[in-house]
């Protein structure tokens, strides 16, 4: 039987190259974004490349009704591979922020993430097996003046991750934290980020590519934890031992444009 596989985030970025790496395994893959048009692109790809099937689910992550949405299009499949990775950020102090948009940011980051874990967990848990992957960050480990919500979004994936790691570590069911740093994705175009030390040359940008394949090889071990990149990784070994002030002020230095 080929092993099935739904990704979050599929049409482009990390989430499709995530899908690549699938396709190169056989899996058949369940596609999930807003843009159908990028999700049938993505899908033709991973069949030429060795995709089982590539079927494309087009949700909107940030309405409540989503997840269930997307639960209901597998009709009834429990993936062997859930990758919770849907997310987007937002550059502006929270006080001079669009409110819509930073709670849809919680809506898409976290509460579907939550939501869709909890609808697919408990079938993993029942066979035995699963794996999931879910996309947190750097900006996990540290509060993020200047994208307060999308820090903390990102923090809460951590801890939510670990958290479900531990107790689904006898079950069968591994649960991973990919946290990459900046990456050369869509994403910082959107989140009004492209004029900020953070992606202005300040810090190494590493390709979605890359990423991709550390975070793959961690969920396919069983890691909880997986920093992309050796830089990153040290990055949040000196955080542990820097005063919070610091932290602090050198995060909101990082996000002014
Ligand atoms: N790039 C970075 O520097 C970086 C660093 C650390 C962590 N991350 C995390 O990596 C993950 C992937 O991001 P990326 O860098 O690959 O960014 P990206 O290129 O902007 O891709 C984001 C993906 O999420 C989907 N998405 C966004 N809003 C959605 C919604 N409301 N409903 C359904 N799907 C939605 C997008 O598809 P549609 O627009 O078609 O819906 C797209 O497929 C995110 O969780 C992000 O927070 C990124």
């Amino acid at each position: 039987m080929p092993k099935t596989a739904l990704v979050t985030g599929a049409s482009t970025g990390i989430g499709r190259e995530l899908c690549k790496l699938l396709a190169r395994d056989g899996y058949e893959i369940f596609l999930a974004a807003r843009d159908a048009g990028r999700l049938a692109e993505v899908a033709a790809e991973l069949l030429t490349i060795g995709a089982g099937a590539a079927r494309v689910i087009p949700v909107d992550l940030a309405r409540k009704d989503g997840p269930a949405q997307l639960a209901a299009a597998l009709s009834g499949t429990v993936p062997d591979v859930l990758i919770n990775n849907a997310g987007f950020g937002l550059l502006g102090d929270f006080s001079a922020g669009d409110l819509p948009r930073q709670l849809d940011m919680i809506q898409v980051n976290v509460t579907s993430l939550v939501e869709l874990t909890g609808l697919l967990l408990p079938a993993m848990v029942a066979r035995s097996s699963g794996r999931i992957l879910n996309v947190a960050s750097t900006a996990s480990f540290q509060p993020g003046p200047g994208m307060a919500i999308y820090y903390a979004t990102k923090a809460f994936v951590l801890s939510f991750t670990e958290a479900i790691a531990e107790e689904n570590r006898r079950k069968g069911v591994s649960v991973t934290a990919l946290c990459p740093g900046p990456t050369d994705t869509e994403f910082q175009g959107r989140a009004g980020m492209l004029e900020t030390p953070l992606f202005s040359g300040a810090l190494k940008i590493m390709s979605a590519a890359e990423v991709a394949e550390i975070g793959y090889r961690a969920m396919l071990a069983g890691k909880v934890l997986s920093i992309a990149g050796l830089r990153n990784r040290l990055g949040m070994e000196g955080l542990r031992l820097a005063p919070r002030s610091w932290v602090r002020r050198i995060v909101y230095g990082l996000h002014r444009a």
